[in-house]
């Protein structure tokens, strides 16, 4: 159903990074059927190709590609060269991945390995794209960061490190930006159907071992949207909600940390040697 006041305040057009698969997929369909015209970027081109062309002949969009790899300087200043031949007034940093280990015990190229794709590009796109918004007076940015930004927690943790760097950017860009008309927003997901568990499988990450349930791709998206110009953070979910509420109401931050760390400890192949139940309840 199209949202004109939606799409008045953020279109015509948007771009999705990481538009392939998951949940940077489903914005994309949420925004077509909201009656925005997308640009879709990540390196997988024949699912874009597959996607652009489900968009137009089910909501009546246009659809573009950008083929590019974000974790590459030149990938990056790509989509901000071909972006600008169309008007874009919102921009889905939602491309990125995770890498899974004890810090130490994998190669320092494995544990840095999407630091320019979770760091370096989101901000770089927030930039280029930021500064157009606010020459229009109106436009939107929101960052896939994860719950993983609310505290440090072991065997992820550079992913814990850079999705923290886009939560506080994306808080920071809301205030900096809001008397420009840009309205910024940072979904934190929780466990959400995508690629990326089966992904991790290789990493020693046992899917499905979380003791949480996966959300829908399409709910998060619709739930992040929603929130644009009205919340600074969101997070998707009851459980998630209630999960972020205990872990900064009832626990104390080293406490929350412990946690989690124990947690994903559990879902790794990994000897559980210093996390231990007596640990997080200490
Ligand atoms: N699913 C969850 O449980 C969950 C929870 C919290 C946060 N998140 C975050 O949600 C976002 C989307 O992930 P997802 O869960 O939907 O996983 P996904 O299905 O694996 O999607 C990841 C997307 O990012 C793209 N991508 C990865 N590396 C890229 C690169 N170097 N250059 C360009 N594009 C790249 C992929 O496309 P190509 O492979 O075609 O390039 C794909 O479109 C990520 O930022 C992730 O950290 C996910």
């Amino acid at each position: 159903m199209k949202n004109s006041a939606f799409s008045q305040k953020y279109g015509p057009w948007a771009l999705v990074t990481g538009a392939s698969s998951g949940i940077g997929e489903a914005f994309a369909h949420e925004l077509a059927s909201d009656g925005l015209n997308v640009i879709l970027v990540a390196r997988r081109r024949q699912k874009l190709e597959n996607l652009a062309s489900q968009l137009t002949q089910k909501y009546g969009v246009e659809a573009a590609i950008i083929e590019a790899d974000l974790s590459t300087e030149n990938g990056v200043e790509k989509v901000i060269d071909d972006s600008k031949t169309f008007d874009v007034g919102l921009l889905i940093n939602n491309a990125g991945f995770i890498s899974m280990g004890k810090f130490i015990e994998i190669p320092f190229e494995k544990a840095t390995s999407n630091t320019y794709l979770n760091i370096v590009a989101p901000a770089r796109l927030a930039h280029g794209l930021g500064r157009r918004f606010a020459e229009r007076g109106r436009g939107g940015i929101l960052f896939t960061s994860s719950m993983a930004a609310l505290q440090g927690t072991g065997y992820m943790s550079t992913y814990a490190a850079e999705k923290g760097y886009q939560l506080l950017l994306g808080e920071s860009l809301n205030l900096e930006l809001k008397d420009k008309g840009v309205d910024v927003t940072v979904l934190l997901p929780g466990q959400t159907e995508s690629e990326i568990a089966s992904k991790m499988v290789v990493d020693g990450f046992v899917e499905g071992a979380l003791p949480i349930s996966n959300m829908k791709a399409e709910t998060v998206a619709r739930i992040a949207l929603d929130a644009l110009g009205q919340k600074a953070v969101v997070v998707p979910g009851f459980l998630n909600r209630l999960t972020a509420f205990i872990g900064k109401h009832l626990l104390s931050r080293a406490g929350n940390s412990k946690l989690w760390t124990f947690i994903i400890g559990k879902a790794m192949s990994v000897p559980q040697t210093k996390v231990s139940e007596e640990a997080v309840l200490a």
